[in-house]
């Protein structure tokens, strides 16, 4: 690789679960079916990810930013450490941060675990986790050994992957749920680090667990407290110090969105879709330094290492084992075969009530398997827009197929809908008329849905279509 190349892997929300703390029986499966990662398969799919990294003799860097284990236990965080290790015999130099997934706290501090849990048969029993302030000690040679400079309080650290490169990575625990973010001496800490940085002469990127911006609009309207705390005082400090990029996590999306502020200044936030989903990506950024250019590109695996998917790809075999790839399954199960669908359903549909319910649940799984894209474009009000060669593909195409096209896209980025589409057509319209029925009648649970200035119909464009940068995979842009 050129000398004036750096370039490094970044891995987000691994959410490893070690093999010691789960037993086969319903409790693991059904708190995997209400998941959206593939908990059992996290080893093999971090295994999956290392081989390939451990094959590019060219990039010796790799990140992780947080999730790195699924519920703070120490058996899983001693398994993820042995990987970082093996990472380091083969002559790669590893920077970790942890976030919430990472530990837990019997209540001295809010957290999202107050206890780590073992699947037993039958339920679960409590084992031992680690504390927040442990976890600095516990990877401390994976990142703040090699640091230029570490932030005390949040344990954030600035380190060099490369001549002319640094990278904050940013430890935004804060106080682990309704603040994820840094206190206001490690703003002034990272604010002195980019100065630092470019007083050097070097230019700086950002990695941090927590989104700075939102994949959807929905996102920061109803869920603000997940994004990064102090986001909108990160975006000024990002466009007046030039700092082109933030990686981020934690959404699971794979998105790259773009801020600019009114002088026309900007960044990249590029969040990474969680490892641990069907269809996990790394991210592979290479810098050009003497061009100034940065290039990101996505790394997926095809195959599971020890894992019999019995001639399946990865992403085939993983899919259905959570609840988008789940609801895929139930409604063909629903209209046929009434027992596999209770079976299927458990933890994830009122299966009691639908126990007594056997034919009114096969007459609508029946018919909503039936209804085609014509019916939502009449109902829309878009029918009349579409051609006679249109209307008639529509009258044969199941709604349903879309429905699960979009699911399948909802992590992954990328939804393949664009506004020329018979398929975005009709959904927009429809969502423009349940907008207008929505303000006309007051309906006060959906209103608070929707962000302000703006409406249903542009909510739903952020499921459709990339209406992002235009791809949420690749990137390429100026670091000047
Ligand atoms: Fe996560
Ligand atoms: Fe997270």
């Amino acid at each position: 690789m050129p000398n004036n190349t750096v370039s490094f892997y970044l891995l987000t929300d691994t959410h490893l679960v070690s093999p010691d703390i789960w037993e086969e029986g319903k409790p693991i499966d059904l708190r995997e079916r209400g998941d959206q990662i593939a908990l059992k398969a996290t080893p093999q799919i971090l295994d999956s990810f290392i081989d390939k990294i451990l094959a590019d003799r060219d990039t010796n860097v790799v990140v992780f930013t947080g999730d790195n284990v699924n519920g703070g236990d120490v058996a899983s965080h001693n398994e993820f450490r042995d990987r970082l290790q093996k990472l380091k015999d083969a002559g790669k130099t590893v920077y970790v941060t942890c976030a919430t997934h990472d530990y837990c706290s019997t209540g001295e501090d809010e957290c999202v675990f107050h206890e780590a849990i073992r699947y037993t048969k039958t339920g679960t029993q409590p084992i031992p986790f680690l504390r927040k302030h442990e976890l600095f000690d516990f990877y401390r040679e994976f990142g703040p050994d090699q640091a230029l400079s570490v932030h005390g309080e949040s344990g954030s650290y600035t380190v060099k992957p490369g001549e002319g490169l640094r990278l904050i990575m940013i430890c935004d625990n804060g106080n682990g749920r309704s603040h994820c973010g840094l206190f206001e001496d490690g703003v002034r800490w990272l604010t002195e680090q980019i100065r630092e940085a470019k007083k050097a002469g070097d230019y700086v990127m950002l990695a941090v667990h927590h989104p700075v911006l939102p994949p959807w609009e929905v996102f920061r309207h109803m869920a603000e407290y997940e994004l990064y705390g102090g986001y909108q005082e990160l975006w000024k400090l990002m466009c007046e110090e030039g700092v082109r990029v933030v990686f981020t996590g934690h959404t699971h999306v794979q998105s790259i969105r773009k801020y600019t502020d009114e002088e026309g200044r900007w960044f990249l936030d590029v969040s990474t879709i969680a490892l641990a989903n069907a269809a996990g990506k790394m991210r592979k950024i290479t810098v050009d330094t003497a061009a100034a250019v940065c290039s990101v590109e996505s790394v997926g695996i095809d195959t599971l290492k020890g894992i019999d998917t019995g001639g399946l790809s990865a992403y085939d075999h993983l899919y259905h084992l959570n609840f988008p790839g789940i609801i895929e399954k139930l409604l063909p199960l629903g209209a046929s075969d009434f027992d596999a669908f209770l079976s299927l359903g458990e933890g994830l549909l009122p299966i009691d009530k639908l126990r007594s319910h056997r034919f009114l649940v096969q007459k609508v799984c029946r018919k909503a398997l039936r209804i085609p894209l014509s019916t939502a474009a009449k109902l829309g009000g878009t029918w009349r827009g579409f051609s006679r060669e249109e209307r008639r593909q529509l009258r044969k195409e199941p709604l349903i197929t879309s429905v699960y096209e979009i699911l399948r896209h909802i992590y992954t980025g990328n939804a393949p809908f664009s506004p020329e589409t018979k398929v975005y057509r009709v959904f927009s319209g429809a969502a423009k008329k349940i907008d207008g029925l929505v303000r006309r009648f007051h309906i006060q649970k959906a209103l608070d849905l929707i962000p302000p200035g703006s409406s249903l119909a542009e909510m739903a464009e952020d499921f459709l279509y990339n209406n992002r940068t235009g791809d949420d995979d690749t990137v390429t842009f100026s670091l000047k």
